[in-house]
């Protein structure tokens, strides 16, 4: 077993803080990713907080603040079970550095990804108990885990707004794939947004902090944002995910026997969307074949998909697309994606396969 309790063949892009994404080969293997194949992404190092003497502190614009045990939690509110699919914003950055370099940041390749049975209690159920305020625009999550990359170092914190916070499938989780919260994925308690980049499901939750405007801590404001451009000003704060989709196996750079090959891979729609569809081609994009899609579990929640392609002996690129529930494609070229924080690439797949 290796750290953190992950499998062995995990792609460690860092020890401390702890990054690591499965490799595709095991992804591939089920609907739901066991807890050992998970991939982790953190800032900081992984904080060891005491179940029993934890508290969420629920604060702010609320009519009444809360003090909650985990005990309180469970036993105060309905608790709900969801399959949800996180994608961290940093998916698939391979593929844009593969374009042009994106300095200083990980070059995550397609497993920054992976699906699980949550359960635990609505947010808006929690919230409705404080009282929110009307002027409550903003919900905010804090957390210990103290990040140094940061500027200036400080705790992990962000916010959603208040309509997403609101929503039925926004969950506060104790429980993964029927196990408690591993301590590397948030214990005792973690936030869930489906359908948002991975960074707004804060782990090891102690304090949700009721505002008038979003979170202006360095994660939101900075780091997960593009910088202003001529035509984005503001710049832009990423939030819900776009439609991805990639090649899991055989991997970029696989030597392959000649003949029909097996080709395995995912897409992913965004909030409230399912997959429509998915195609590969062999030569460059000019003939496109119909994968095989699973059968969608629900919005925001991945899709796995399969062909066996007959390919000729020599180099071979195999590319992918997929369309989503509300008929929108993906761009082809990751240079029409690029940015300079390397983010939410939703460009083509394409990997190489050696047919020998
Ligand atoms: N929450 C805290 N407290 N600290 C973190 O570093 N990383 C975020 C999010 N929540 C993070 C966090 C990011 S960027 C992602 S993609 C997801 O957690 C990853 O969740 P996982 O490690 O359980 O896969």
């Amino acid at each position: 077993m290796g750290l953190w309790g992950k499998r062995d063949d995990m792609v460690v892009h860092g020890r401390e803080p702890f990054n690591a994404e499965p490799p595709g080969t095991a992804l591939d293997r089920t609907a739901v990713t066991p807890a050992d194949t998970f991939y982790a992404r953190n800032h900081g190092p992984v904080p060891r907080l005491d179940p029993a003497g934890w508290r969420l502190t629920v604060d702010g614009l609320v009519a009444r603040p809360l003090l909650l045990t985990l005990a309180g939690l469970r036993s105060g509110f309905d608790a709900t079970e969801a399959t949800v699919t996180l994608q961290c914003a940093d998916n698939r950055r391979a593929d844009l550095t593969a374009v042009r370099a994106v300095p200083g940041e990980t070059p995550w390749g397609p497993g920054a990804l992976s699906t699980a049975r949550f359960r635990g209690v609505r947010l808006a159920d929690v919230l409705a108990r404080a009282g929110l305020a009307p002027d409550a625009a903003h919900i905010a999550f804090h957390a210990p885990d103290v990040s140094p990359s940061a500027d200036p170092p400080q705790p992990y914190e962000v916010s959603v707004p208040r309509d997403r916070a609101l929503a039925p499938d926004v969950l506060l989780a104790w429980e993964m794939n029927g196990a408690p919260l591993p301590a590397v994925h948030g214990a005792p308690l973690r936030v869930v947004v489906p359908g948002w980049i991975g960074a707004r499901s804060v782990k090891w939750l102690t304090r949700v902090t009721a505002r008038a405007t979003p979170s202006d801590g360095w994660f939101q404001a900075t780091a997960y944002r593009l910088p202003p451009t001529a035509s984005a000003p503001e710049g832009v704060t990423l939030g819900p995910l776009p439609l991805n989709c990639a090649v899991l196996t055989p991997r970029d750079g696989d030597v392959v026997p000649r003949g029909p090959v097996r080709v395995t891979g995912y897409a992913l729609a965004g909030e409230g969307r399912t997959v429509a569809r998915v195609e590969v081609s062999v030569d460059g994009g000019r003939a496109w074949s119909r994968a095989a899609l699973e059968e969608t579990a629900g919005p925001g929640v991945w899709q796995r998909w399969r062909t066996t392609l007959d390919l000729p002996a020599g180099d071979v690129h195999v590319l992918a697309r997929a369309w989503d529930s509300s008929g929108a494609g993906m761009p082809r070229s990751p240079a029409a994606v690029w940015n300079p924080k390397g983010y939410v690439t939703t460009s083509w797949p394409r990997v190489l396969l050696r047919v020998r």
